[in-house]
């Protein structure tokens, strides 16, 4: 098995500068605290270090103030130089490069390289990355008998997340996550073998054989081979399902702090290896308000049924009843930057195949358009987030609607392994351990059961 290593990842680079200093008086002391601003990166964030507000007490023997943020709503957990989102703006760049260049002129793989590496990859450079991630696509003979334990209607996130955790065990070396060589063949393990995971998943649900990979063909391709392929000698994707899924790919590669990359990154800080760190990942995406919100856009469609519910059912989402899934977003408040280029993908991929007259695509329009001018949803700044139309553009494939998120997190691993290894090579990071505000009973005797009401 060769391995040609690329360069080593571009570190977390420029230290935090302080810019300013903020004042703060207690009341309770009438002390006075000097805080540092501190600036940081070229688009100037600002903030305060935590620990500086654990010297302001009452008493010495006092723990110090803490900051309250339940969901990490105000909080930077880490310094990173991946992925760049100003929110207001509806800007995402990848390592500088905006999200729309390279999903109209990049391919999947190179944006891997991209995230990981930081720069785009020189042609032979690319070429090495390539070859390493087709020659290292086939699992372990035993991962399928593993697979073959689930049952037919078991969920394909499920068994990803589950199969993905097992890669730990076939490649314990793993572990020596302090090793730049270990790092770097477990990265390319991943990359290669998700796509044969989920695939594999695919094809375990609907009974067929499973396609082992073929190393002829481009990464979206082998998919989509792996997938679909039945008799023939030779599978041939439609080249308009693979530039969609390329589309795909590169806009779900990586979002910075979201909710599975912070699981990568917290579990990942107890030095567990990459397969464990990356398996935590997979199950936080499977939840309806994450990745799995792309499956519940098409649940949705099909519960709604008809033009008429549309009314009753926005009803529904006003009176807070139920969510209009696929609108809304943590930091997008203005337009979600892919899901411009995803509607675009979406509308060539229903031209090509005749399909824009379907019913639940023709729900799917009329929602856009309520949702738009709906003064409930423009008053909160609810617009259509990705997997509004990601959904629409797998259905069409002819994907079912539990492989939506298997596909996100394909394509989310390179984000993940990116987010991984920055935090392993960052000095100032260390096991994640938040802290609470304990608002339990105060300490009390034991009563024996005898005794108790
Ligand atoms: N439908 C109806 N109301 C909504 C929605 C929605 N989809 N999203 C937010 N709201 C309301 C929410 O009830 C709240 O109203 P109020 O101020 O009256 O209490 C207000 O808008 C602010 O929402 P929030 O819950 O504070 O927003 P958040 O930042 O905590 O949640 C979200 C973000 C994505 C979880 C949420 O918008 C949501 O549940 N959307 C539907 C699920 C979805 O599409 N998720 C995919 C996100 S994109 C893929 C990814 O990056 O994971």
């Amino acid at each position: 098995m060769s391995t040609t290593l690329p360069a080593p990842p571009v570190s977390p680079t420029g230290e935090l500068r302080a810019t300013g200093t903020l004042d703060i008086k207690d009341s309770r002391t009438s002390k006075a605290y000097s805080i540092q601003i501190l600036e940081g990166g070229v688009e100037g964030d600002t903030a305060s270090r935590a620990m500086d507000l654990r010297q302001i007490k009452t008493a010495p023997e006092e723990f110090g103030l803490m900051t309250y943020d339940p969901a990490f709503m105000n909080t930077a957990s880490c310094k990173s130089a991946i992925t760049f989102i100003d929110g207001d703006k509806g800007i995402l760049r990848y390592r500088g490069y905006p999200i729309e260049q390279l999903a109209e002129k990049s391919t999947f793989l190179e944006v891997a390289w991209l995230l990981r590496n930081g720069e785009l990859p020189a042609q032979s450079e690319y070429d090495s990355w390539v070859h390493d991630i087709t020659y290292h696509t086939y699992v372990h003979e035993n991962i399928k008998t593993f697979l073959q334990g689930f049952r037919y209607d078991a969920h394909p996130m499920s068994m990803l997340c589950s199969t993905v955790a097992a890669l730990s065990s076939f490649y314990p070396e793993a572990k020596n996550i302090h090793d730049p060589v270990e790092r770097n063949i477990s990265i390319i393990r991943l990359l290669a073998k998700l796509p044969t995971l989920a695939a594999f998943c695919y094809r375990h649900i609907k009974g067929l054989p499973f396609i082992y990979p073929d190393n002829d063909l481009s990464y979206v391709e082998n998919f989509l081979s792996m997938v679909a392929r039945m008799s023939e000698p030779k599978y041939e994707a439609n080249p308009v399902f693979v530039k969609a899924l390329e589309i795909l790919f590169i806009l779900h590669a990586d979002h910075e702090q979201n909710c599975s990359t912070s699981a990568v990154r917290s579990v990942g800080s107890s030095h567990v290896d990459p397969y464990s760190a990356v398996a935590a990942g997979v199950a936080a995406l499977y939840g309806p308000l994450h990745g799995g919100a792309n499956e519940q856009v098409l649940r949705m469609l099909r519960r709604i049924e008809t033009k008429d519910n549309i009314p009753d059912f926005i009803k529904g989402v006003k009176d807070g009843n139920e969510r209009l899934m696929g609108f809304g977003h943590r930091v997008y408040k203005n337009y979600d930057p892919r899901a411009a280029v995803m509607r675009k993908s979406c509308h060539e991929v229903l031209d090509a195949l005749n399909k824009r007259e379907l019913p639940p695509l023709q729900l799917h329009g009329e929602l856009e358009r309520i949702a738009l001018e709906d003064e409930y949803f423009v008053e909160r700044k609810l617009y259509p987030n990705v997997d509004f139309y990601s959904g629409l553009i797998l259905e069409a494939i002819g994907f079912p609607t539990t492989m939506f998120t298997v596909l996100f997190a394909v394509a989310r691993t390179v984000g993940w392994v990116a987010q991984w290894i920055e935090m392993i090579e960052d000095p100032s990071q260390r096991i994640g351990r938040p802290r609470q505000l304990y608002m339990g009973p105060a300490q009390r005797a034991f009563v024996p059961i005898d005794q108790r009401k």
